[in-house]
């Protein structure tokens, strides 16, 4: 080769070699990244979480408080967000009412995600006489309720007092309001909403499947892959609502409809639906307790002219006890389902019409409803609860608005040889 060769070769090998350091270096670093924001969430939902000791002696009572009214002072946006989400509501009368029939340790593992922090389980201890109660009264800081206002900011953010949070538009500096905070970049990180929202490996299964699996789900979505995180969607522009399956608009996002009618002949009609889930980050619904009923209708045009076509569940229906699998019908991200009937159609104007009911606490519904058969013995203050329990989670349910679609005419003779191109109507 002649040494202009050899310099080109060289100077080639340089390049790839350089490029495939640059790649690493790349690599290492987003390992490295990966690392921290582990180990940052593994450290900061360490169950159970630590009590907060002693305020700093200089900070003010609002600067101290734990309450998220105090909070709500400073951070009115996330204050008027979080009151409006599920999170603000994680004790209700469902968990209040199984709280007063369990053992200190068995209740004290539900309020590692209900209520999670140190203060919540002394006062919650105190409310039902348990023997790990405190003998010393609250510190200052804590106010009389805190147990009951669920899934409050400090239980995300504040660990020993100091704010931890993502880093912000402000920089942190000791001379904020509580003394600042720390910036983690682990709060904008799926693994953050994990330890409450994915049992571990060894956590309850039903036929096979974890009961929470929801982290799992999206892991191996293309969301994950596309980096759009749990955050993105249940928070967007860091917006504290959490909606899910309990609002109609985030179920209409995610759950893609679509209605078929076609003519067979001059008395039968086929019609057809296709659901699927465009929207959801995971399986829709993720959780076993919510179920999504589609119904296909026949209207005429007298009020008595009304034909149920069918129906299907969308969602994961397991036994009250939790031991038996009746049927997984969830849709993964981008799966889709599709049902169909056929029929006679007298003569005469007629629609179809796809109804979609959503009852986001079915499993509930039927759960509560057992539990108030099943034990007589509950004392009133647990069965009042119970009943306000199974109330709300009827009343949880909502329908989304119908898909309609008028059946195409027998165009006489003609038509009874030819079926028809299939008339269709597309949700949204
Ligand atoms: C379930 C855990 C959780 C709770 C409860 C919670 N937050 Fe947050 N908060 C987060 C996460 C996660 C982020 C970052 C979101 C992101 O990066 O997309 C955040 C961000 C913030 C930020 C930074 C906002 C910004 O725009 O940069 C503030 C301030 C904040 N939270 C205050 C509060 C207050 C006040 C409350 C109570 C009213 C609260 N948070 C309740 C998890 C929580
Ligand atoms: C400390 C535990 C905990 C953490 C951390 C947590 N959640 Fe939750 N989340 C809950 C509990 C408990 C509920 C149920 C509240 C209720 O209805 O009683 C809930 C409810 C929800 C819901 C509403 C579900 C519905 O049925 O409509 C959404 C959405 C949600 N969380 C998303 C998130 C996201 C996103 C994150 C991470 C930024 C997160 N959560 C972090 C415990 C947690
Ligand atoms: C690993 C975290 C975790 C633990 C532990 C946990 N929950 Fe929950 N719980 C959740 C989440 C998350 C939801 C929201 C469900 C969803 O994904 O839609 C929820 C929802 C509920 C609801 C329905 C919402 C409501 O307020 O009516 C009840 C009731 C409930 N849990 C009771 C309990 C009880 C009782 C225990 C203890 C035996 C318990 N939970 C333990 C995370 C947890
Ligand atoms: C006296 C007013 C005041 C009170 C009360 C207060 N904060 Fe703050 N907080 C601030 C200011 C000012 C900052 C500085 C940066 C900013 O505005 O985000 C800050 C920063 C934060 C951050 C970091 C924001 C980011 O960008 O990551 C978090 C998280 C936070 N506060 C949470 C809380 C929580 C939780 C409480 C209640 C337990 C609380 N704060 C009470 C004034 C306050
Ligand atoms: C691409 C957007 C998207 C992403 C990413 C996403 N979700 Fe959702 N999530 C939704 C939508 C839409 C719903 C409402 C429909 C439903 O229930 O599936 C929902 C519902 C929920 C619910 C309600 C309960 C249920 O049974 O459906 C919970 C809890 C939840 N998400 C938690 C999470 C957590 C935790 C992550 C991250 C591991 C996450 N979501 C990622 C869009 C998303």
């Amino acid at each position: 080769m002649s040494p202009r060769g050899w310099r080109r070769l060289v100077t080639a090998l340089l390049a790839v070699l350089l490029a495939a350091a640059a790649w690493w270096g790349w690599q290492a670093w987003l390992a490295r990244q990966d690392r921290v924001v582990q180990a940052f969430i593994a450290g900061h939902w360490a169950q159970p979480l630590a009590p907060q000791g002693k305020a700093p002696a200089n900070w003010s009572a609002l600067e101290a408080s734990l309450e998220p009214q105090s909070c709500g002072q400073c951070h009115a946006q996330q204050f008027a967000d979080w009151s409006t989400s599920l999170h603000s509501r994680a004790v209700g009368p469902g968990l209040r009412w199984q709280l007063r029939t369990f053992e200190p340790a068995q209740a004290n593992q539900c309020l590692n995600c209900h209520a999670p922090l140190a203060e919540q389980k002394a006062l919650t201890a105190l409310e039902h006489g348990w023997p790990n109660a405190p003998a010393a009264s609250a510190p200052a800081f804590v106010g009389a309720q805190l147990h009951r206002q669920g899934l409050v900011c400090a239980a995300c953010h504040v660990r020993a007092h100091q704010r931890f949070g993502p880093p912000g538009v402000v920089a942190p500096s000791a001379s904020q309001p509580h003394g600042g905070y720390v910036a983690a970049a682990g709060f904008s990180d799926s693994r953050f909403c994990s330890s409450c929202h994915q049992f571990p490996p060894d956590g309850r299964r039903v036929n096979g499947k974890l009961v929470e699996d929801t982290y799992e789900e999206w892991r191996v979505s293309p969301y994950a892959k596309e980096g759009r995180s749990c955050q993105s969607c249940h928070m967007p522009g860091r917006r504290h609502l959490w909606r899910g399956v309990h609002d109609a608009s985030m179920v209409d996002a995610a759950l893609g409809r679509e209605l078929r009618v076609q003519r067979l002949d001059a008395t039968r009609i086929r019609v057809s639906a296709v659901m699927r889930n465009r929207g959801a980050g995971h399986r829709l619904p993720t959780y076993l307790v919510p179920k999504i009923r589609v119904e296909l209708h026949l209207y005429g045009e007298r009020p008595a002219d009304h034909l149920r076509l069918g129906h299907h569940v969308i969602g994961r229906t397991v036994d009250v006890a939790l031991e038996r699998e009746l049927a997984d019908t969830r849709l993964a991200p981008g799966e889709q389902q599709a049902i169909s009937f056929e029929t006679a159609v007298p003569a005469g104007a007629w629609r179809v019409v796809l109804r979609t009911v959503v009852a986001p606490a079915e499993h509930y519904e039927r759960m509560f409803a057992e539990m108030d058969r099943r034990h007589p013995e509950f004392d009133v203050t647990t069965r009042n609860l119970l009943h306000e329990a199974r109330s709300a989670a009827e009343a949880a349910r909502f329908t989304l608005p119908d898909l309609t679609l008028a059946v195409p005419a027998a165009a006489g003779a003609q038509a009874s040889a030819q079926a028809s191109a299939p008339a269709s109507a597309v949700a949204n």
